[in-house]
């Protein structure tokens, strides 16, 4: 699922951005750039609240978490604020997701800085039982699998492509598979994938990841063919 790799699949790249965001957020209160928008953070907000809602204590990761407003919104909406984690890996991005955090007064959530596709997450409290677990019950995505595809294993050649099995986007399903618990759902929105490419990449060879459902966009017709901007697409891990 790679495409022709750019700086936005570069781990530089995103630490200038969130050092810049920082900067914005500390001097104007800015919290910096809502990825497709809030419209798009929304809904996926209301996905969790029909179909994971906050009675039923889910353990909640968010991969790439940027700014930390998907954390943010979802404690805002009603989750338990310990039971939400961020994960990025620019340490920058986790500095800036606290501060907006404590700027919205939620406090208690969780940001770590790690690599989701080489990392580990490590274990957190489940605050419903107290007990540590290293699996989760929803795990979301806005945006990152879309720069992972824009990644380069020769940062010096951008533009050339990667041939490996050994791209994240390939490795990202099953790191998916391995970090959600039973019956546990897996959330993303694409603006670089249609929802087609989406629903193949994680089934094809992850046959623990099923589609569940997805959340609609608005349609736009161009040049006689109509589709959407974005694609956001729900999968469940089957029960065994
Ligand atoms: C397009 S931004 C989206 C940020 C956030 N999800 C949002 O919607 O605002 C992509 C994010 O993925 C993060 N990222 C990229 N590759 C990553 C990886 N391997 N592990 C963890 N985070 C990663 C970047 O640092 C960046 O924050």
């Amino acid at each position: 699922m790679q495409l022709n790799p750019t700086k936005l699949g570069k781990k530089s790249h995103w630490d200038d951005v969130y050092e810049e965001e920082k900067t914005n957020f500390e001097e104007f209160g800015d919290e910096g750039e809502i990825w497709f928008g809030q419209d798009a953070v929304d809904k996926m907000v209301e996905w969790a609240l029909e179909n994971i809602p906050p009675s039923s204590n889910p353990m909640v990761l968010d991969i790439g978490t940027g700014n930390g407003i998907l954390p943010v919104c979802l404690a805002e909406a009603g989750y338990v604020p310990a039971s939400i984690c961020g994960i990025d890996y620019s340490r920058a991005s986790v500095e800036l997701a606290q501060r907006v955090a404590l700027g919205r007064s939620v406090q208690g959530l969780t940001f770590r800085e790690v690599d989701f596709i080489h990392g580990k997450v490590g274990s957190m409290a489940d605050p419903t039982t107290g007990n540590e677990t290293d699996t989760w019950d929803l795990l979301l995505d806005k945006g990152t699998f879309d720069a992972m595809a824009l990644y380069s294993s020769n940062d010096e050649a951008p533009g050339k492509l990667d041939d490996g099995n050994n791209h994240p986007t390939n490795i990202y399903p099953s790191r998916v598979a391995q970090l959600l618990k039973p019956g546990g759902y897996f959330l993303i929105t694409s603006c670089n994938f249609t929802e087609k490419e989406i629903i193949t990449h994680f089934t094809e060879k992850e046959t623990s990841l099923k589609y569940h459902s997805r959340i609609a966009h608005p349609q736009f017709t161009f040049g006689g063919k109509s589709g959407s901007a974005c694609c956001t697409v729900a999968f469940r891990k089957v029960i065994n």
